[in-house]
């Protein structure tokens, strides 16, 4: 492939505790390869230094498969060569992970005497949607949902991207994670929540919404009223009633994201929605987007799951616009673990 006029972008993520690395040439991604670090299964919960040297293990190895994956015909050099720009993710995330992306990503870029793009890590996410064909045309309207996250945005261009609502306490993955260890369940509870829900009645158990004003999110009180709720109960309830009590929770997650949704839509008249976030990997809730589409005449789009979870291509893509775009960081940028959009 002739890349020498093309934009190529090498693209780092380590905001948590995936390493990952991809390249994207002039908007296409060639590789995403993402090093997943199991070491936190045990804790119950991602352990931050155990993460950062985790990342210091990965992240050779990541960026040379990459560019293997990518351009497995050139040599050394010549791969090198053909970097136009090197990204990295900034903020937000743990800072001892961010730090470790951000040294390599600058060591790089200053060795290879190549333009330094760094990303926001939230606008990454939106941007995913962009990966894939059809991706959707702007403005349009994104359901970022993660551990961390939970928000509406607007998404007027690449580089125009407006938080229309957000969680006012916990994010709907750490919902799903919270609720699944009152189940007894192990971390990262939301995927076992999803895979019992799948045997369960949505309806069997009724837990409280919250009335937030807006767009805003609030995930906590269910929390509160799953507990009290379990608390009441007899020994061996959960047990008996596991596959209810999950159905039962997530119906009442993807309820609460939805009705957002619906009045985002009504509120900016843009009917063109996307999912976001590790979260948008949940069955439940890509099924529920799909039918909401039918039934209010949106169009909807869920990127594949590899591109959902923290992922390199994210900040590939959004790095692409930013070099279309001119802005380019210096090598004095500093990571932050929080970040203003
Ligand atoms: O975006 P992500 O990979 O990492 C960040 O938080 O940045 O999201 C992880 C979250 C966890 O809370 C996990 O439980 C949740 O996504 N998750 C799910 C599913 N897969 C991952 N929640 C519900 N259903 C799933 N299938
Ligand atoms: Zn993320």
């Amino acid at each position: 492939m002739d890349t020498n006029s093309k934009i190529t972008i090498l693209a780092i993520e380590s905001s948590c505790d995936e390493t990952s690395a991809s390249i994207c040439v002039d908007g296409k991604i060639l590789s995403n390869s993402i090093a997943t670090q199991s070491v936190h299964e045990q804790y119950g919960g991602v352990v931050p230094e155990l993460a950062s040297r985790a990342h210091m293990q990965n992240i050779v190895p990541v960026v040379e498969t990459c560019l293997q994956e990518a351009f497995p015909n050139l040599n050394a050099t010549e791969k090198m060569a053909i970097i136009s720009a090197v990204a990295f993710t900034q903020a937000p995330g743990l800072i001892g992970s961010l730090l470790v992306g951000v040294q390599f990503a600058k060591s790089l870029s200053l060795s290879l005497n190549k333009p330094l793009i760094s990303v926001h890590h939230m606008q990454a996410h939106v941007l995913a949607n962009m990966i894939q064909d059809p991706a959707p045309s702007f403005p349009f309207l994104c359901l970022t949902v993660s551990g961390g996250h939970t928000q509406i945005v607007l998404a007027r261009s690449p580089l125009d991207l407006e938080i229309i609502g957000e969680t006012i306490d916990d994010a709907a993955g750490e919902a799903f994670d919270k609720t699944a260890k009152l189940l007894g369940l192990p971390y990262p509870g939301g995927p076992l929540i999803d895979k019992y829900a799948a045997l369960g009645d949505p309806l069997a158990f009724k837990f409280a919404e919250p009335q937030i004003p807006e767009l805003d999110f609030s995930f906590s009180g269910l929390k509160t009223s799953i507990l009290y709720f379990l608390q009441k109960q007899v020994p061996g309830f959960i047990e008996l009633n596991r596959n209810d009590l999950c159905a039962s929770v997530q119906y009442t997650i993807i309820q609460i994201l939805l009705k957002k949704l619906k009045k985002a839509v009504v509120k900016t008249g843009v009917k063109q929605v996307c999912l976001a976030g590790g979260v948008s990997a949940n069955s439940g809730l890509r099924q529920a987007l799909q039918e909401a589409g039918i039934k209010h005449g949106w169009k909807t789009y869920i990127p594949s799951f590899e591109y959902c979870t923290d992922n390199a291509a994210m900040i590939a893509i959004t790095a692409y616009y930013k070099y279309q775009a001119g802005q380019f960081t210096s090598l004095d940028s500093y990571p932050s673990a929080r970040a203003e959009w």
